[in-house]
């Protein structure tokens, strides 16, 4: 073939499949396909390099260094924006723009999530990108298109004759972050610029970079602000699928409150949202404010970490004994929520720490969900902190506590301990094993310290009238959870296991067990040798299970008033057996656990990492590291529509 025409279509084909994928959502092949034809076109474009064009897919790689950037002017202002840090600044802000415009909010808000990377202008003539700047004054920036083009998020070409000009952020992914945090970039933001100030494009195309469109300068149109981001993404940029139109600021409120519980699901750094009047008429009406315009808003998330004071420690006990210190805060808001307690792990890391009770410290969200303490901020001291002294005896029940070889943590051993038992509770009426709705733990603690209970067989005896000797319980509620308890007689085996709440016994394991062994009789009589010998059970989960059957009372307590169901209850059908399925980010139609239970009820099985024994691993929106290590070992991806149709 003509290489002319073969170096055309390959750029085509390429470029579809760059956007069914990027800005659709909706791969049509694999990345590897992909990669593929540009190898191919990357030959052509070598052995013909008259041919090579600055819009080749190819060209993203980075050419050659510069030595410093030119200037580029902006066709128009890039403005910056307000803050907000809370609901009185929000409403402050449209009461301030009723007084230009009473009708001002009135049809609406558009929201989006606030990125923190990078302003960028892009330019694009006849289709073509011209110049990608950055913000630089506001007035004059630089122009960094040949960096820009190495970022597979903006397009090299689009489908348009006339002149474009949009705005964007480009951002740097979390997981990216991390890798540079020794270099001693501060936050993504920095990361990113640095990255896009490189004279030489090739540093800025080994960075992972993304970005996402938010404004058209050029007028297209577009009436509103959601429009506006409807026809860039019609053009092929990619905005952010999160962002939201909101009728009025009580609306708004709950977007950034929603979000500023779930940034953590995203991959890459948010620090609030942009609320933007939605009507494009009303918004230039409000017109500009020294750099900023009336009309929009940054609405900033409150900080994830900050200083209070530790006014106790305690040491709690969980459900396999493990004893894990715990700080009593004076309480302090900490992205979005009030926080009051955080863990000290285990009494390495209060020595590390160098903690005391009384000390100012700072306390911050690991991974984001448990609080914990980052530090103690030694110089507020006066003197009168107490030094915290770990427990030699279990808080619960004043009996010794051992450390178990190997690990940092104290565990306490008697298994009669009271705290380990009502943990124990906890875990047997939870949602993956008996599911008890309407019991929770405060009932639980009730039900105990009334001595109504003791363990999890009693249960199924409770009267209604035992339910009147507790506070709270009328004779409808009293009704309800008796009910509650007697609708849980009948339970499938692997969830029975599961509520046992056998060390080191999750639900994949109990599944595997039920599976494996059909009755909770045989699973009773195997031989440690036959346990270790299952496929995802080794040594230290074997001996557990193996341990808890030679001392259990319970369970004949228990099936006393429960019927165990073959697990085999809930299957389908069998089309998905020897099949292992790995989920990761989370799916539009069901949870992760529903899904896992839907292969399972289809003989499939569901694990939680990634290895060449996988066969499917099913995609969601803002997957982790394992859809990445799914691609490395050549396993085959899903998405959720793939996943579904397979098992339906
Ligand atoms: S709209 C007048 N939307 O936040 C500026 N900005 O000062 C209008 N940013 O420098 C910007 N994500 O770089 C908008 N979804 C988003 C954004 C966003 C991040 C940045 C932008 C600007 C700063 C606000």
């Amino acid at each position: 073939m003509d290489p002319n025409l073969r170096i055309k279509k390959l750029r085509d084909l390429i470029n579809k499949y760059r956007y069914h994928r990027l800005v659709l959502d909706k791969p049509l092949v694999e990345e590897s396909v992909e990669d593929s034809l540009k190898k191919e076109l990357f030959d052509l474009e070598t052995q013909f390099p008259k041919l090579v064009t600055p819009d080749s897919p190819t060209q993203r790689v980075g050419g050659t260094p510069l030595d410093k950037f030119e200037k580029f002017t902006h066709p128009t202002r890039m403005l910056s924006l307000l803050d907000a840090f809370n609901e009185d600044d929000l409403g402050e802000w449209l009461e301030r723009i009723r007084r230009i415009d009473p009708k001002a909010g009135d049809s609406g808000y558009y929201c989006e999530l606030k990125l923190d990377g990078l302003a960028i202008e892009l330019v694009y003539e006849k289709g073509i990108l011209k110049i990608g700047a950055t913000r630089g004054d506001g007035t004059v920036g630089e122009n960094v298109t040949q960096n820009l083009r190495t970022i597979d998020a903006v397009p090299l070409t689009i489908d348009h004759e006339e002149e474009i000009v949009l705005r964007g952020e480009v951002f740097i992914t979390k997981k990216e972050f991390e890798e540079f945090k020794a270099e001693g970039y501060a936050n993504p933001r920095n990361l990113a610029a640095g990255s896009i100030r490189q004279l030489d494009p090739k540093i800025t195309a080994s960075r992972k970079m993304d970005s996402y469109a938010y404004s058209l300068i050029t007028d297209l149109g577009q009436k509103t602000h959601e429009d506006e981001h409807r026809i860039l993404h019609d053009l092929g940029f990619k905005t952010n699928p999160h962002n939201k139109f909101c009728k009025d600021l009580k609306e708004v409120q709950e977007f950034r409150d929603y979000w500023e519980k779930h940034r953590e699901s995203l991959n890459y750094e948010i620090d609030g949202i942009v609320v933007q009047i939605n009507d494009e008429a009303m918004f230039r009406k409000l017109g500009v404010i020294g750099k900023t315009p009336r009309g929009a808003i940054a609405y900033k998330f409150s900080p994830r970490e900050a200083t209070t004071k530790l006014n106790d420690i305690i040491v709690s006990v969980g459900r396999t004994g493990t004893l894990t210190p715990v700080a009593v805060l004076e309480p302090v808001e900490i992205g979005g929520t009030t926080v009051s307690r955080a863990t000290l792990h285990n009494e390495d890391e209060i020595k590390r720490l160098d903690v005391k009770i009384g000390d100012t410290v700072v306390v911050g969200r690991a991974g984001d969900v448990i609080p914990d303490i980052k530090k103690a901020i030694t110089e507020l001291r006066t003197g009168k902190e107490k030094n915290f002294q770990f427990p030699r005896k279990c808080p619960a029940c004043n009996e010794t506590i051992k450390r178990v070889e190997g690990e940092v943590a104290y565990k306490c051993v008697n298994k009669n301990c009271p705290a380990i038992k009502r943990e124990g509770m906890y875990h047997f009426i939870s949602k993956g094993a008996f599911d008890m709705d309407g019991i929770g733990p405060k009932i639980i603690d009730a039900l105990m310290d009334a001595g109504l209970v003791r363990d999890a067989a009693d249960l199924f005896t409770l009267t209604k009238e035992d339910f009147f000797n507790l506070d709270r319980f009328a004779d409808k509620s009293a009704e309800n959870a008796v009910a509650s308890i007697q609708s849980h007689k009948k339970i499938a085996l692997d969830r029975f296991i599961y509520g046992l709440g056998i060390p080191h016994v999750g639900s994949e394991t109990a599944v595997d067990l039920a599976r494996k062994f059909g009755t909770l009789e045989k699973l009773g009589s195997a031989s440690l040798e036959e346990l270790a010998a299952i496929k995802d059970i080794g040594g230290v989960v074997a001996k557990s299970i193996f341990d808890w059957f030679a001392h259990d009372r319970l369970i004949t307590k228990l099936k006393k008033h429960i019927a165990i169901l073959p697990v085999e209850s809930t299957q389908k059908s069998n089309k998905l057996k020897g099949k292992t399925f790995v989920f990761t980010g989370s799916m539009e139609s069901m949870s992760r656990e529903a899904a896992e239970e839907l292969v399972r009820s289809h003989g499939g099985d569901a694990s939680s990492s990634v290895s060449k024994e996988t066969s499917y691993v099913v995609v969601g929106s803002e997957p982790g590291s394992k859809a990445e290590k799914a691609k490395k070992l050549g396993v085959k991806i899903l998405n959720e529509g793939e996943f579904l149709k397979l098992v339906q």
